[in-house]
């Protein structure tokens, strides 16, 4: 197929190139002139594993390729897929202008019959509205197609997913399942538009839902002095419960939940129907990167002139990401209570350094943040920080050591012997 990637984004960027590689003929679109550039070169703007070596294979096969919109050059394609951002505004609904943008563009440049697929998150009924309002006159197929790629999983998530979900019209739908996914093995949720668009947004609040759910637990396991890691397996060994996303933490941040558990907050209560348990979702993860803060108060009288080890800058591992992410409302804090903040990130130091307040010292390793630090504050779950030399780091801290494992990465038992304060999210520590 000849297909056109419109916004080269993450989820754009990730399309495009595992399309080629299943031989598509591809091209990238994009306004970040820069960011053509780097993709004509090879080269990945951001981090995620295993994309690079892609995008070159399909540079080099000749399957893939990258322009910016520019008027006058000529576009194939049977299918477009619309990529492109849906930030949330200051009121709390949802900014289609790039998605109006990516379709005037279609509507000028590629032929009458291509059929749009919508990857782009957008507000359960936009795309009736859109074939109303924007496609009427033309003979563009449109199709909701929600993506359900992890950050740091991409590729993986992309080839072997649990489900494709496509809403439109059954013709359509059906063609697209044989041709644009005729290589991935998985089930076919064939649905109309706004059941699709409703499905991605449902999946975004669920699965925080789970998150908060379990980090309310692990708060409570802290008061009565139960163990949340015991806790979470025994109830995720119910098939109907399940262990994925049972995980306690300073809970989830990203480019997806935070926004798309706003967005549907938002749309339920513009619809009349408020969402009590989407707004209790949300306001437990933003008390929940709290913790660390509130843990420090208490064990310092005062934050003025503490040093804290900040380790993890992104959302998540194995990621350069930093977009909501707990780790830098805590730096912001710290610094405002007077705290020396020093912070490291194995991938996300340069990401954060540009949005970080500059009081924020961003060290090379995470030796060099740990060591003369009364405090470290774990905040993302790097494998690199479960494998420190902690009896190393134990000599080089200065008292009282305190330890705020944010993510119950590390082994609470070897770092109590080894002589550090140690403190977990609902491990027990409180009670
Ligand atoms: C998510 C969805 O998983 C994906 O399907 C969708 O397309 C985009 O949003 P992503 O944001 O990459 O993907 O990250 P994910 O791995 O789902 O984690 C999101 C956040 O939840 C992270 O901050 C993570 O630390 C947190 N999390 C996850 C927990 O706190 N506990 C858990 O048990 C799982």
């Amino acid at each position: 197929m000849q297909i056109t990637v419109v916004g080269l984004g993450y989820v754009g960027a990730v399309a495009a190139a595992v399309l080629s590689r299943s031989g598509h003929d591809v091209t990238g679109i994009d306004t970040d002139a820069a960011k053509i550039d780097a993709f004509s070169s090879g080269s990945c703007p951001f981090y995620e594993p295993g994309l690079s070596d892609l995008l070159e294979a399909g540079i080099a096969s000749g399957n893939l390729r990258f322009a910016l919109p520019s008027v006058g050059t000529t576009f194939n394609a049977d299918t477009a897929i619309i990529c492109v951002g849906t930030p949330t505004q200051a009121y709390g609904g949802t900014d289609l202008s790039q998605v109006y943008g990516a379709l005037d563009w279609i509507k000028m440049h590629l032929h009458a019959r291509t059929t749009v697929v919508m990857k782009s998150t957008v507000p359960p009924g936009t795309g009736e509205r859109l074939m109303r309002e924007e496609l009427q006159d033309t003979d563009l197929q449109y199709v909701f197609n929600p993506e359900f790629l992890r950050e740091g999983r991409a590729l993986e998530d992309w080839l072997h997913p649990d489900r494709i979900v496509l809403g439109g019209d059954p013709r359509v739908t059906e063609t697209l399942r044989s041709t644009l996914y005729s290589e991935i093995d998985a089930p076919a949720l064939l649905t109309d538009i706004t059941s699709a668009e409703m499905i991605k947004y449902a999946a975004n609040a669920f699965l925080p839902t789970k998150i908060s759910f379990i980090n309310e637990m692990a708060n409570i396991c802290d008061r009565v002095g139960a163990c949340i890691d015991d806790v979470a397996r025994g109830i995720g060994m119910d098939s109907r419960i399940g262990q994925a996303f049972l995980k306690a933490g300073l809970g989830y941040g990203g480019s997806c939940f935070p926004k798309d558990t706003r967005a549907l907050e938002f749309l339920s209560s513009v619809k009349g129907c408020s969402s009590a348990l989407l707004s209790a979702v949300i306001e437990v993860n933003n008390r929940q990167r709290l913790l660390p803060i509130q843990a420090l108060q208490s064990q310092f009288t005062s934050l003025k002139g503490v040093k804290v080890a900040l380790l993890g800058l992104a959302f998540k591992p194995e990621t350069d990401d930093v977009r909501e992410a707990p780790a830098l409302d805590i730096a912001r804090l710290l610094v405002e209570l007077g705290a020396e903040v020093r912070a490291y990130d194995p991938k996300a130091r340069e990401t954060a350094r540009r949005i970080l307040p500059d009081a924020v010292q961003i060290k090379k390793t995470a030796q060099e943040a740990l060591h003369g630090s009364h405090a470290a504050i774990l905040a993302t779950e790097w494998e690199e920080f479960v494998r420190l030399p902690w009896s190393d780091i134990a000599g080089k801290m200065l008292e009282p050591r305190y330890v705020f494992d944010g993510r119950n990465a590390l082994d609470r038992a070897i770092l109590l012997d080894l002589g550090f304060t140690y403190r977990g999210v609902g491990r027990g520590s409180l009670g």
